[in-house]
């Protein structure tokens, strides 16, 4: 009965870029077609669940993604550049809010849009975070600390070992940092940038009292050197979470997936559960041509449609905010107004200019250093920590208030506390700072990693196929303008100190002494980032369905499970409560693995 059904589907979850829209009778038969599970969004993690939870063939499972498949666009496999689908239509663009606190600028907000999602877009960097962020989290009540995490991201992975001219540049490893056995290929990039600027970045940050390191893997991030990333050594191609996790396993009778679909809300059983929690009993949505149909999920629906999208469907399906909700007369399903609040995202600015090198650099800059807060304020640590301290009760109560609710200033200042306590009171990296090179260009991109102010995003239409209202609130807290300011006089710094100064063209570095001297002020360098440095979002974003005990602004439990519902859970990047150093993929496919242990199990 169920695979005569599923054989519906079948001609959709085998062919890959020739998949077919569906014929209007196929459509029409999605109305009275089931699965055990349905997928809302394959990107990073929907499709580690796709791939887990199907691994039981009597499973069904059933992922709708938006996007297409783009298993052969070259803009996503190359990988002698960064993310070149970026800005392309594989990338839904999101434009924001104007950032009142930070210039008053609209940013474009990149989130990848096809069966892969951001991992389809990214800047392939594979960096977990510090074990010291993840080791607060049993704190805040999350059952995962760095251990388990270390282990579930392991899984994940499959490490392919540096050539010995990559050792050379400084490209070794630790075998206690990497799995070897898992679906995702990681490697160091052959094509990374060759060339006498190893030596001169790396005495560079020697100079500047930052020692080499040679794995960002481990959980202890400070120090400088080569950078992992997720890519397919041996076929030369960007390892995107689809490449990974679904089409060595497309063929499976049970996974089907439809692609140019758009989920729009969960249809809600009319009983709920015996302890009042509501049902979820099918996903609408909308096919290519318009039409919409209700899947019927017999077990559970999974958002995953990342940190922008899947507190918004939740909003659609009646969770949420009731105040929100009631101004696009959505009836409540759940009070919950948690969902969409909490966004975390990074700014990334840069300061560069022209080297005096006798040649044209290519190949992908693939060097990265991590700095902590007493390397970014020296002997004003510690005055910098109480006054920002002092100050953290007032950002509580704003937070609290812009909130509609989802959780009091006594949590929040907690929150912001442990945040701050840890980056003083451990080498916990507090900054990025990534020195490029790249044709004529050198110079250092930088970002604060750990933001205290809190944005949110929420529907902005009754039409579900609408982009949300998206604002990081980027700035709102002078913290942030410090850290940010800290960063900028530091990167600088570094450009300024040799070797690295006796390569450059000092007159050609932005920002340039006549906009920002040498001694300028916080307020003159804090003028220039909101102004004229061009800062963008690091699409780091999480945070809208946090993973918290309720009352905390929690909106998924340990087990990931929404609150209020007896079988919806979202797997995402918008679970982690709180920023964290490194780059989100590796992070993201460990806890997406947790989940699917989680789920098989229950
Ligand atoms: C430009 C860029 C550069 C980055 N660089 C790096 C990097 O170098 N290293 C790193 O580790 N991380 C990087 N990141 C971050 C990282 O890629 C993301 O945090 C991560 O991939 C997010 O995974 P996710 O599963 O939460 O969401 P996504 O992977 O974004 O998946 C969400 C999926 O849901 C789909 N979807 C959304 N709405 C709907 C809907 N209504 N119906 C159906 N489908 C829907 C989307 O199309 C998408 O496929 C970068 C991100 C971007 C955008
Ligand atoms: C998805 O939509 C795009 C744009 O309309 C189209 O080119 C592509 O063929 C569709 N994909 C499938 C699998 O039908
Ligand atoms: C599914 O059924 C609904 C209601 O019966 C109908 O309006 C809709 O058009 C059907 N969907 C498709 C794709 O035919
Ligand atoms: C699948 O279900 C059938 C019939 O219920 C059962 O015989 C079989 O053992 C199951 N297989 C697995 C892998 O669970
Ligand atoms: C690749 O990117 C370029 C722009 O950078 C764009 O013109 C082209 O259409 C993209 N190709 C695909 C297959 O999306
Ligand atoms: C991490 O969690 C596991 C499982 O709960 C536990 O066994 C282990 O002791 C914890 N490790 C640390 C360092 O807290
Ligand atoms: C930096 O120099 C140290 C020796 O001091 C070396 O061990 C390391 O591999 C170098 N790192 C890079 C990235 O070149
Ligand atoms: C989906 O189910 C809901 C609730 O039963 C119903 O209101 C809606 O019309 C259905 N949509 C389709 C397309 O059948
Ligand atoms: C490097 O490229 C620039 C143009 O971007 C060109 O003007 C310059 O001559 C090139 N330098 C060398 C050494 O090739
Ligand atoms: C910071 O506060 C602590 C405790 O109040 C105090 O002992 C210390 O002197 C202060 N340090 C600075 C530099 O203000
Ligand atoms: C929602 O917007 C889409 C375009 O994004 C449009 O095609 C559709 O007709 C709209 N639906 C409604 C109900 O207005
Ligand atoms: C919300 O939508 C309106 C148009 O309906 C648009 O003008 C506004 O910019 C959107 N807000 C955000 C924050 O995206
Ligand atoms: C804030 O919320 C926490 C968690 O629910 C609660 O323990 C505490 O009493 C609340 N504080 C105030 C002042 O309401």
């Amino acid at each position: 009965m169920l695979f005569s059904r599923l054989n519906i589907l079948l001609p959709l979850s085998l062919s890959t870029t020739s998949a077919k829209i569906l014929s209007r009778q196929e459509a029409q038969q999605l109305n009275s077609t089931s699965f055990d599970y349905i997928i809302l969004g394959g990107g990073t993690a929907g499709l580690v669940l796709a791939n887990r939870l199907s691994s039981d063939p009597n499973t069904t499972v059933l992922v709708v993604e938006a996007g297409d498949f783009e298993r052969n666009n070259p803009n996503v496999t190359a990988t002698t550049a960064l993310g070149l689908a970026k800005n392309t239509d594989v990338d839904w663009q999101y434009v924001s809010a104007p950032q009142i606190y930070g210039g008053n600028h609209s940013l474009i907000w990149s989130a990848g849009k096809g069966l892969g999602g951001s991992s389809l877009i990214n800047g392939m960097t594979y960096i977990r975070p510090a074990s010291s962020q993840i080791d607060l989290w049993p704190s805040l009540g999350l059952d995962l600390n760095w251990t388990e995490l270390l282990t579930a991201s392991k899984k994940s992975e499959h490490f392919q070992p540096p050539s010995a001219d990559l050792t050379v540049l400084g490209a070794a490893y630790q075998s206690i940092a990497h799995g070897f056995t898992g679906p995702l290929d990681t490697c160091y990039s052959k094509h990374i940038t060759r060339g006498t600027i190893h030596q001169i970045f790396n005495d560079t940050f020697k100079a500047v009292g930052i020692p080499p390191r040679h794995e960002f893997n481990d959980g202890d991030l400070r120090g400088y050197g080569v950078q992992a990333v997720t890519q397919d050594s041996k076929a030369d191609v960007r390892e995107d979470a689809a490449r990974a996790y679904y089409y060595p396993v497309m063929s499976r009778p049970n996974l089907a997936v439809l692609v140019n679909t758009t989920a729009t809300r969960i249809v809600w059983s009319q009983q709920n559960a015996p302890d009042g929690s509501v049902v979820a009993s099918a996903a609408e949505i909308i096919s290519p041509t318009g039409k919409t149909s209700n899947i019927t999920a017999k077990r559970e629906i999974i958002l995953s449609a990342g940190a922008i999208r899947s507190p918004v469907i939740l909003e659609y399906s009646g969770i949420g905010n009731p105040k929100i909700l009631k101004t696009y007369s959505i009836p409540v399903k759940v009070p919950l107004p948690a969902v969409g609040e909490n966004f975390q995202d990074q700014t990334v600015m840069a300061a560069t200019g022209l080297h005096t090198l006798p040649r044209n650099y290519t190949g992908l800059p693939g060097f990265v250093a991590h700095v902590s807060l007493h390397d970014l304020f020296g002997a004003e640590t510690a005055a910098f920590y109480n006054a920002t301290a002092a100050k953290l009760r007032g950002y509580a109560k704003t937070i609290a208030s812009q909130n509609g609710g989802a959780s009091n200033a006594t949590v929040q200042e907690h929150l912001l506390k442990t945040q701050l306590d840890l980056l003083y009171k451990s080498n916990t990296p507090t900054a990025e700072i990534v020195p490029v090179v790249l044709l004529n260009f050198a110079g250092a991109a930088f970002w604060p990693l750990q933001p205290f102010s809190r944005g949110s995003v929420h529907l902005n239409s009754t039409n579900a196929t609408f982009s949300p209202a998206i604002d990081a609130k980027f700035f709102q807290f002078d913290v942030d303008g410090a850290l940010a300011v800290a960063s900028a006089r530091w990167s600088r710094k570094l450009i300024f100190t040799e070797p690295f100064s006796g390569i450059m063209n000092a007159s050609t570095i932005s920002p340039s002494f006549d906009l920002v001297p040498a001694n300028a002020t916080d307020e003159v360098w804090l003028d220039w980032i909101k102004t004229s440095s061009g800062y963008a979002p690091n699409f780091h974003h999480l945070g809208t369905c946090a993973m918290l005990p309720r009352e905390s602004g929690g909106v998924v439990d340990n087990d990931f499970k929404v609150y209020g519902t007896k079988n919806v859970r979202v797997v995402d990047l918008s679970v982690i409560p709180l920023q964290v150093a490194g780059h989100s993929t590796s992070l993201l496919y460990g806890v997406a693995e947790w989940a699917a242990e989680k789920i098989l199990k229950s």
